[in-house]
C-alpha cells in the first residue's frame, strides 16, 4: 500500500523530534554516554528478528527511538573513544536530504547540483592545502582515500601495471611511520605489494617520523631488490596525534623519487588555523592528501576527501569509460564516476557544504584553537594529579596518559611491572565504559598501555576534563 504524503509528513516530524531530543540529550552531561549492556542482554532486549509481514510505520518509528536510547551518545562531551565526536545540525540536515534525494555521484546528469557542490568543496580544500591545480573527491573514509592515493602512485610509477599487472621482477615498497594508521599497510597488501612491502619507519619521542630513518629504510629496501615509490607522512597520528615533518619527508621523497602522500585524515583541520597550520608546513609539496571532515568537522560518517595536487591523476588511475554510464553529452566532462574505485557513490558533498555554510572558515578555526586549548588544560591537570602520568608531550589534539597505582608511584617507569600496569589501565578503562561517565580508548605506546583522550569536542570545558580525571582516579582505585 502506498504511503500518503500526510503520513510521510507525520513520520518526518516525529523523526525530527526524536533526532532533536537525541542531539540535545547528547550534550546533557547528566545523561550517561551509554547505558552499557552485554551483547546477549542487548539482543534479548531489542528483539531484532525480521517479520514475515510488514508492520505499521508507527511501530517502526517507536523501535527506532528505542535503538537510539541504547546507542552510544558519541556527541557527549566526555565521549573520547573515537576520533570523531559531536555533529553539526546543518550536516545532519545534509545527510537526511541526501538520503531523500537518493542520487549517486557518478554522473552530472544524475547529480547536477551535488556534482557542482563537490567540485566547489574540492577547490576550497585544495586551496587550503596549497594545491593550485588540484582536484578532490569525497570517499567513504580515510582508509579508502589512502588506498586510492596509493593506487594513483602505483599508476604513475608502474604505468604498465594497470593493463598487464606486475612483471615478475617488480617488488614495490611503500613507507610510513611505525605509528601510521593501519590502512596504509592494508592498502599495500590490497595493491599487491604484500604486507612485507609496507615498511615501518621509526619515530622520535613524540611519535613523529624521523626523516633520516626514512632515508635508511628506503636504502635498505632498495638493497633488498625492492622498488621504493611511495611514502606517507601522517598529520595527526591515530594515537598520539603527532605530525610528521612534511618538509623533511618531502626532501627525502624528492631525492628518492617517491610519491608523497599526507594522511591528514585526523589532523588536516589545523590548516584552518594560522596559529597551528605550521604543523603541516610543506603540505603543498605533497602529491596527495587524505582529510576526513567526518573526524573533526562534525559531519556524520562517512566523509573523507582525497586531495590530488595534479588534476587528471585520478582519471588516469581509475577510468574505464563504461559506455552504459558515461555518455558523450555536452556536460559529460563533469562526470566524476571515473575518478574513483566506486560505481555508485553517496552524496557526501551536501552535508559538508551545508555545515561549512553554517560554520565558515572562522568557525572551523575557532574549533581547532579550542581543541589545542583543551589539550593544554588536560595536560596541566594530568601533571597536577599524583595518580596520573603523561605518556607523551602532546603535539596535536590527543593526550596520552596513564593511571599509576599508589604502590608504583615512586618507582621509575622502566622498573614498573609492564603487565600489571597494563591490566590496571585496561581494567580502569572498562570500568569507565560501563559507568557511562567517560569513554576513552587505549593502545600500547612504547610497549606499555596508554590511555587516549581525543580533545576535539567544541563544547568540552575544564569542568568536563576535571570530571573525566576524577572518574579515572575513582576507576583506578576500583571505586567506580
Ligand atoms: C591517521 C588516520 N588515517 C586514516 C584513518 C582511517 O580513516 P577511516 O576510519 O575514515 O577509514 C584513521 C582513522 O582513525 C586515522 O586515524
Amino acid at each position: 500500500m502506498a504511503v500518503l504524503a500526510s503520513e510521510i509528513d507525520t513520520l518526518l516530524q516525529r523523526a525530527a523530534r526524536i533526532a532533536a531530543d537525541y542531539l540535545e540529550s547528547s550534550l546533557d552531561r547528566d545523561q550517561p554516554i551509554v547505558a552499557w549492556r552485554a551483547p546477549e542482554e542487548l539482543e534479548a532486549l531489542l528483539q531484532l528478528e525480521l517479520p514475515r509481514v510488514g508492520r505499521p510505520l508507527d511501530e517502526v518509528v517507536a523501535d527506532a527511538e528505542t535503538f537510539l536510547r541504547h546507542s552510544v551518545r558519541t556527541g557527549h562531551p566526555r565521549f573520547f573513544n573515537q576520533l570523531f565526536n559531536h555533529l553539526d545540525p546543518a550536516a545532519v540536515l545534509g545527510e537526511w536530504l541526501a538520503a531523500v534525494a537518493n542520487s549517486s555521484m557518478y554522473t552530472y546528469e544524475a547529480a547536477p547540483v551535488f556534482t557542482l557542490m563537490e567540485e566547489k568543496l574540492g577547490e576550497k580544500l585544495c586551496s587550503l592545502a596549497g594545491f593550485d591545480q588540484g582536484e578532490a573527491l569525497l570517499n567513504p573514509g580515510g582508509s579508502v582515500s589512502n588506498l586510492m592515493a596509493m593506487l594513483a602512485a602505483r599508476n604513475r610509477s608502474f604505468p604498465r601495471c594497470r593493463v598487464d599487472g606486475f612483471g615478475p621482477a617488480e617488488r614495490p615498497a611503500v613507507f610510513a611511520s611505525e605509528e601510521a594508521h593501519y590502512s596504509i599497510a592494508r592498502a599495500a597488501s590490497i595493491c599487491g605489494f604484500g604486507l612485507r612491502g609496507a615498511r615501518a619507519v621509526p619515530c622520535d619521542e613524540h611519535g613523529a617520523m624521523v626523516p633520516a630513518e626514512l632515508e635508511r629504510a628506503v636504502e635498505r629496501a632498495a638493497e633488498e631488490g625492492l622498488t621504493p615509490f611511495f611514502v606517507c607522512a601522517t598529520s595527526g597520528t591515530t594515537m598520539a596525534a603527532a605530525y610528521d615533518p612534511i618538509e623533511a619527508v618531502a626532501e627525502v621523497a624528492g631525492r628518492r623519487g617517491l610519491w608523497l602522500h599526507v594522511d591528514a585524515a585526523y589532523g588536516g583541520n589545523v590548516l584552518f588555523s594560522p596559529a597551528h597550520r605550521g604543523l603541516m608546513a610543506g603540505v603543498e609539496r605533497a602529491d596527495s592528501v587524505s582529510w576526513n571532515p567526518h573526524k573533526t568537522m562534525a559531519v556524520p560518517l562517512h566523509c573523507s576527501a582525497l586531495l590530488m595536487r595534479d588534476r587528471g591523476e585520478l582519471h588516469a588511475t581509475f577510468a574505464t569509460n563504461a559506455d552504459y554510464l558515461f555518455h558523450d553529452t555536452d556536460e559529460g566532462n563533469r562526470d566524476r564516476g571515473d575518478l574513483t574505485l566506486q560505481c555508485g557513490r553517496r552524496v557526501d558533498a551536501l552535508k559538508l557544504w551545508l555545515a561549512w555554510q553554517a560554520q565558515g572558515d572562522e568557525g572551523y578555526r575557532r574549533r581547532v584553537e579550542h581543541a589545542f586549548e583543551s589539550v593544554a588544560a588536560a595536560r596541566r591537570m594530568v601533571l597536577e594529579r599524583d595518580g596520573l602520568e603523561l605518556v607523551r608531550e602532546p603535539r596535536g589534539c590527543n593526550l596520552l596518559f596513564r593511571w599509576v597505582p599508589e604502590e608504583w608511584r615512586a618507582t621509575p617507569l622502566a622498573e614498573r611491572p609492564v603487565q600489571a600496569m597494563d591490566s590496571v589501565n585496561v581494567e580502569l578503562r572498562e570500568r569507565l565504559k560501563r559507568s557511562g561517565r567517560v569513554m576513552l580508548n587505549y593502545s600500547r605506546i612504547d610497549g606499555r598501555v596508554a590511555l587516549r583522550l581525543v580533545l576535539t569536542h567544541p563544547e568540552l570545558t575544564a569542568e568536563d576534563l576535571a570530571e573525566t580525571f576524577d572518574a579515572v582516579e575513582l576507576a583506578g582505585a576500583g571505586s567506580l
